[in-house]
């Protein structure tokens, strides 16, 4: 039986909390980490124009014999289309690349200083009124950013995809998701194996038996209005990742790891916003 997942529930999405990133796998190997993902269990499955590996991942969709209604999709636009008709146009190609009829979430990759945020949310309304998206959201955003995008109230932002991991948190973001009831989706969420060699992570794992990256999603996935992408390219250890949904960590893990410093940000191009913004 593949592992079942639990739910984060809104008005506005509902998103398994486990999904599966892709990047920066391509072709054959992505569609069949894809496909591998899917048939362990996971049902959110996390992509990007930018990434080219839309054609492989939709291929792996398909493939894995899972009907499209019970996975969830998410892809997102790229900051070079700054403007409502770029990004509509871009979303299209998407659709096109992944070959299905709409995505679960549709996320502005990263804002760009030459954003016409009002028009680039009244193309995702737009989007989802046609049935093409199902959600809508951000990713990369800082708080002010991410506050005039929801207060806008042109497009029902249903998520903020941004770093947080055990060495990096995002408590006013998260403060936030959590007041308007947003999940926060982390990526890069076993701080791309940096947790294999913290102290204080692998001592939590072998007190339980588990994994340091199964410590570091289950300490996310405690949180409330938290989703977690973490990328594995081998089936085997897409299997530990998915195997943290079954990890309860007590008061003490998580403390510990709450005082862990909380300043290494390891995706950080020279294109990003000023993050305190
Ligand atoms: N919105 C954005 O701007 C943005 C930015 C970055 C990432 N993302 C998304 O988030 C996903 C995940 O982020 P990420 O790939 O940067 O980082 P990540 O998931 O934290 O780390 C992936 C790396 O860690 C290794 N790994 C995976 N599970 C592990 C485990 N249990 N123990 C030790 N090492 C492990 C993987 O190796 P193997 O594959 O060899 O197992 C891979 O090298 C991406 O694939 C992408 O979909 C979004």
């Amino acid at each position: 039986m593949p592992m079942q997942v639990p739910l984060f529930r809104s008005a506005r999405t509902v998103m398994p909390r486990l999904g599966f990133g892709t990047w920066p796998m391509q072709g054959a190997e992505c569609q069949a980490a894809v496909e591998s993902a899917i048939g362990l269990g996971y049902r959110h499955i996390d992509t990007a124009e930018m990434y080219g590996n839309e054609a492989a991942v939709g291929a792996g969709l398909r493939a894995s014999g899972v009907a499209r209604e019970a996975l969830y999709l998410t892809t997102k636009v790229w900051w070079d289309k700054p403007d409502g008709a770029s990004f509509r146009a871009a979303f299209e190609a998407c659709l096109a690349r992944l070959a299905t009829p709409y995505v679960d979430l549709l996320l502005v990759h990263w804002p760009s200083p030459q954003l016409r945020l009002e028009s680039v949310l009244e193309a995702q309304a737009k989007i989802l009124a046609e049935g093409l998206a199902k959600a809508v959201g951000v990713a990369n955003f800082p708080l002010a950013l991410l506050r005039r995008a929801v207060e806008a109230k042109i497009a029902p932002i249903a998520c903020l995809q941004v770093e947080h991991h055990v060495f990096l948190g995002q408590q006013k973001l998260l403060a936030y998701c959590q007041a308007q009831d947003l999940v926060l989706t982390s990526y890069t969420p076993v701080a791309k194996g940096a947790v294999l060699q913290d102290a204080t992570v692998t001592r939590i794992a072998a007190k339980h038996g588990a994994t340091p990256g199964q410590v570091a999603l289950a300490w996310l996935l405690g949180m409330a209005n938290v989703a977690a992408i973490p990328k594995a390219a081998s089936p085997a250890r897409q299997a530990e990742n998915l195997k943290s949904v079954e990890l309860t960590l007590d008061e003490e893990d998580r403390a510990a790891l709450a005082a862990l410093p909380k300043n290494r940000r390891m995706v950080n191009p020279g294109f990003a916003p000023q993050w305190d913004g």
